[in-house]
């Protein structure tokens, strides 16, 4: 356990930290001011209403979006720029978006070889048996060797995941990954992420599914209008909100 600048008060290590991050898109202020550390193992749920920056923010962790003030590290180290730099650290960081993103015209096997011999240098035969061994673990090793449209989208999504996981990542990032799933497959994939927690995945988790906030949960963090205007205990936030952006988000999800 570090205890180095940047750890915790608990002690564990802080794998990602923003500070201070502000960004713009025209004029639109969409980040104000983010500061933010995920710790080791930690699962940190982002909650908000529809166009309050929490894309935004989950895309500048991975640097798929640049900021205009602030600074953001992933084990200590600060976003490169660009090239051989900037492809490592988006491979130090998994990120499982709403759609599913598989490149449709490979098989589910090289969807997920293709990061580790491309990135991470690896050779075949061990590629595939990483490959082999998430599929496994996410449970459609047997699909193997079908194209991602024969799949449903339950099973790609957890495709998805395992093809992030293959590249060993330091933290997971997922964007509504359940969001665009039939209300069936929705479990499959959320139980997929809750032993990808247990198992002591640092995971940051936009989702609109409270009961994985609440089961998975270590820290949810309220996002309003390009802050986070709350930051609590999954007991905290759903019992006894602070805000009054948090009681109103809270009071419609409970309605509809
Ligand atoms: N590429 C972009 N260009 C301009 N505005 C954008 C862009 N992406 C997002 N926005 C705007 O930024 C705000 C935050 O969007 P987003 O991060 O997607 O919110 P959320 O994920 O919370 O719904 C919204 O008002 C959205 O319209
Ligand atoms: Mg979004």
């Amino acid at each position: 356990m570090s205890t180095a600048p940047g750890g915790r008060a608990d002690g564990s290590a802080t794998v990602v930290s923003v500070k201070g991050v502000n960004k713009h898109y025209g004029p639109l202020h969409v980040l104000k001011d983010i500061n933010l550390a995920v710790g080791k193992g930690e699962v940190v749920v982002v909650l908000g209403p529809s166009g309050s920056g929490k894309s935004t923010m989950c895309r500048t962790i991975n640097r798929l979006e640049t900021i205009d003030e602030g600074e953001i590290r992933v084990d200590g180290e600060l976003l490169p720029q660009e090239g051989k730099a900037l492809a490592k650290l988006r491979a130090e960081v998994g990120m499982v978006f709403q759609s599913f993103n598989l490149f449709a015209n490979k098989s589910i096997l090289e969807n997920v070889t293709l990061g580790p011999l491309k990135v991470r240098g690896m050779k075949k035969p061990e590629a595939e048996k990483l490959a082999l061994e998430l599929l496994a673990k996410v449970g459609v090793a047997n699909q193997k060797d079908k194209m991602p449209a024969q799949l449903s989208g339950g099973q790609q999504q957890r495709v998805a995941i395992a093809r992030a996981l293959a590249m060993r990542p330091k933290v997971m990032l997922f964007d509504e990954p359940t969001s665009a799933l039939d209300p069936e497959m929705i479990n499959e994939v959320l139980d997929t992420m809750i032993s990808l927690a247990r198992e002591g995945m640092t995971m940051i988790v936009v989702t609109h599914e409270m009961g994985f906030a609440r089961k998975a949960a270590d820290r949810i963090i309220f996002m309003a209008d390009g802050q986070i205007v709350e930051e609590s205990t999954p007991e905290e936030f759903f019992t006894n909100p602070q805000t009054d952006r948090a009681k109103d988000f809270l009071s419609k999800l409970i309605t509809h």
